[in-house]
């Protein structure tokens, strides 16, 4: 969809834009490009209680920890399968659920805890489309009724009248307006869709939030729902967060995209950037599984890459990179230590000690865990031997770059000088790394700059030392690995709370 120049904005915004100016920062108002949205260490533990005393005895880890900022005018796709806690966190940014954990900024003001009257002037800006559209409209009520019940509730009066205004909305989305007396049965499933869309639109939001908005829709419906969002953004100035589990969809829609995993945020990246060169493994694995009409990628079907079994539980997530039970390039530091959020390349930060497309920063810990071993078998020799390849190839500019730095007598500016470095590199090609080398545990500071901090400094504060940093994993503390057994236990020793 429309990308707004991140700074510069691109498009003209929606009514009453403020000219805000300075890069990226949260404003009144935020303009096209700047931050719209921030979500700090979000977290939602849902209790699980037994017996009679309903004594609590555990929690589903919904969403576990989660930074990321929407933009004003931008696109955001959330992927993952399927009980990763997309949902959920759609419901947490909107504020239909209430976070366990964590800091939800909208325009600059925290509303991570506001109560009913406090979000009711939010409730305005920041509206939710629901997956099923034959669930989320009340059957006994008319369209007029549903699509005019947001100015009911906020006690808004429409210039000429409520049903005017739902008229001009219903032909907005492409609807009859004489059909405002209908019920919701009279519709398909597409046009039941729009009425939803309808509904979020009622009262110009400037964030919309839709989970899986065409799921359950035909293909050919499908296509016209996303086009419908895409003219809506362009002429009403909207962003979106949109959650799907399909890839495709999520490529078409967005501008950046998050990748989840049990709860987390794997990768986050601009569109392009991610599908030319996802870092993360399991990114790589869920675009393997999208077949990509590309020319140059004329032998896809040979790198697909299966993984081993399903999610585990967000109940009992697996220590350290919760991946590690699937991941074919797994080692001990991911089984110990959690690598966290950090910026690899300009604008595409990836949680792995072992990333697709960049140097390996972990590169002592080669010996691969045996779930990895397993996973591998699944994995295409041709994928595997390229990102050997690749690795290779970061890792020999890393070199070359560190012995010019050496040759050239700046080891003390060598790492502050490679930080700017990626900033002029091009996601495919460059892969200049941003750390000179991957043993000075103190760059992560750097590159992902004050984001991460926070992130972990919050989020994780309950998931023991490792959330202080991956980097610095105490070479010698891996080979330890052994004893407290490996694999599959590591579900149990997360489960430390
Ligand atoms: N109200 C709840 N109480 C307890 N657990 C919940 C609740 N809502 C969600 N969960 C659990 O939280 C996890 C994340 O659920 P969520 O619906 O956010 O996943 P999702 O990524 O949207 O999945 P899907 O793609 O299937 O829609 C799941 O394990 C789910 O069972
Ligand atoms: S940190 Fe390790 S287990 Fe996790 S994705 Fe990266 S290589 Fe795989
Ligand atoms: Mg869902």
């Amino acid at each position: 969809m429309s990308i707004p120049a991140q700074s510069d904005g691109g498009q003209a915004g929606g009514e009453g834009v403020a000219k805000a100016s300075g890069a990226a920062t949260l404003t009144k108002e935020a303009a096209p490009g700047e931050v719209l949205l921030k979500v700090t260490g979000l977290q939602k533990h849902f209790p699980i209680k037994k017996g009679l005393l309903q004594r609590q005895v555990g929690a589903v880890r919904a969403v576990d920890g989660l930074d990321f900022e929407v933009r004003a005018g931008e696109t955001l796709g959330v992927v993952g399968e399927s009980g990763c806690g997309k949902s959920t966190m759609g419901r947490l940014i909107t504020r239909l659920l209430e976070p366990t954990a964590g800091q939800i900024e909208f325009e600059g003001k925290d509303i991570t805890h506001l109560g009913v009257s406090g979000m009711r002037p939010m409730r305005r800006d920041v509206q939710m489309i629901f997956q099923d559209p034959y669930s989320s409209l009340n059957p006994r009520h008319t369209i007029g009724t549903i699509v005019g019940a947001p100015f009911r509730l906020q006690g808004v009066e429409p210039e000429g009248g409520i049903k005017k205004e739902v008229q001009r909305l219903l032909s907005v989305v492409g609807l009859n307006p004489e059909h405002y007396n209908r019920y919701p049965h009279e519709f398909s499933g597409g046009q039941r869709q729009r009425i939803g869309i309808a509904r979020a639109l009622a009262l110009k939001p400037k964030l919309v939030v839709a989970d899986e908005p065409v799921s359950a829709l035909d293909v050919s419906i499908q296509a016209q729902v996303v086009n419908l969002l895409d003219d809506l953004q362009q002429e009403l100035g909207l962003t979106y967060v949109i959650i799907a589990h399909d890839l495709s969809v999520v490529r078409h829609v967005s501008d950046r995209i998050a990748v989840m995993y049990l709860g987390k945020i794997v990768e986050l990246a601009d569109r392009d950037s991610l599908y030319k060169a996802p870092m993360h493994p399991y990114t790589k694995a869920l675009m393997s599984a999208v077949p990509i009409p590309d020319p140059r990628r004329k032998n896809a079907k040979s790198e697909r890459i299966l993984l081993k079994g399903d999610v585990p539980s967000p109940i009992a997530p697996p220590s350290g990179c919760r991946f590690h039970t699937r991941c074919w390039k797994a080692t001990e530091i991911c089984r110990k230590t959690e690598p966290p959020l950090k910026e690899l390349m300009p604008g595409q930060r990836v949680a792995c000690h072992h990333p697709e497309n960049f140097e390996d920063q972990a590169p002592q810990d080669t010996v691969l865990l045996s779930a990895a071993k397993e996973a591998a078998e699944l994995v295409s020799e041709e994928a595997l031997a390229k990102s050997a390849e690749t690795s290779a190839a970061v890792a020999a500019a890393a070199d070359e770059i560190a012995e010019a730095q050496a040759e050239s007598n700046e080891p003390a500016k060598a790492s502050s000088d490679d930080a700017e470095e990626p900033a002029e590199s091009s996601a495919d090609e460059a892969k200049k790394p941003a750390p000179a080398s991957s043993d000075d545990a103190g760059e992560p500071a750097e590159a992902s700059s004050d984001a991460d901090a926070d992130t972990h400094s919050e989020a994780e504060t309950d998931s023991e030392a490792d959330a202080g940093t991956a980097a610095p994993e105490g070479s010698d503390s891996d080979s330890r690995g052994g004893t407290d057994g490996d694999g599959e236990s590591g579900g149990q020793e997360s489960t430390d709370d």
